[in-house]
């Protein structure tokens, strides 16, 4: 039995304006990572609005998760280490994002895209990669359910029990997002032994506009009460 179906479209949420710059969080460490606000928070999920962004990207098609994206990983580290014109270091950021689209059985193959946010200081100017299969890409604003795990998880039962996990706790709560794939975001080397952070992301479903101005005017009004 498969929860996720293949391919899906992007439909994302327009508000950028009233977002207030969050601060970086402790599982980023030192490194950049996208901007994002928490709009609601439960036991089990955060609802996050992310600002648009520009990434770095590359799509493998496998069988297995972790195989997946250490493919795609390396694609993206080396562009960041010199594979790019001009040939320069990019900094590292997190989380490495994966993108999980399951195939329509146990033998099709799935598509894991890969990618890497781009440091803040590379977004305008950013290095064009020479690998072909590495492409930057912009993410408008955009609203996430995120779960939150610790430790190594990258086996496939492990990642695929958190996604259906949140997914079914969303459906509980009768929440709208995309059900066709879902995010997986780790904060860590794969060398580091404690405060492994890790995050699925499901995507929310575009609300529609007098929902996009409710959130709007109550981020402001937060914004103005702190
Ligand atoms: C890259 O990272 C180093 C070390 O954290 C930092 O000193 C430097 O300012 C960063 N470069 C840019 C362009 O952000
Ligand atoms: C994977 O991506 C390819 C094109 O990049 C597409 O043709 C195929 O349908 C996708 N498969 C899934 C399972 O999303």
């Amino acid at each position: 039995m498969r929860t996720f179906t293949a391919s899906g479209l992007f439909v994302l949420l327009v508000c950028s304006a009233v977002i207030a710059a969050a601060e970086r969080p402790w599982f980023c460490h030192e490194l950049d990572c996208p901007k994002f606000t928490v709009t609601r928070k439960n036991d089990f999920y955060e609802t996050r609005i992310y600002t648009k962004g520009k990434w770095a990207s590359t799509q493998v098609q496998g069988y297995v998760y972790a195989a997946s994206l250490t493919q795609g990983f390396y694609r993206l580290f080396d562009y960041i280490g010199g594979k790019n014109e001009p040939n320069v270091k990019i900094n590292m950021t997190a989380p490495v994002v994966t993108k999980v689209e399951h195939g329509d059985g146990p033998f099709c193959k799935s598509n894991f895209t890969v990618s890497f946010f781009v440091p803040f200081a590379d977004q305008v100017d950013t290095p064009q990669p020479t690998n072909k299969d590495v492409y930057i890409h912009d993410t408008p604003s955009a609203t996430f359910y995120v779960s939150q795990y610790s430790g190594f998880g990258m086996d496939d039962i492990t990642v695929t029990k958190h996604a259906n996990d949140l997914m079914k706790k969303l459906e509980e709560d009768g929440e709208e997002f995309e059900k066709e794939f879902y995010f997986t975001a780790g904060y860590d080397a794969p060398f580091k032994l404690t405060d492994r952070h890790n995050e699925i992301w499901l995507l929310k479903k575009a609300p529609r506009a007098e929902e996009v101005l409710a959130a709007g005017e109550a981020l402001l009004t937060k914004e103005l009460s702190s």
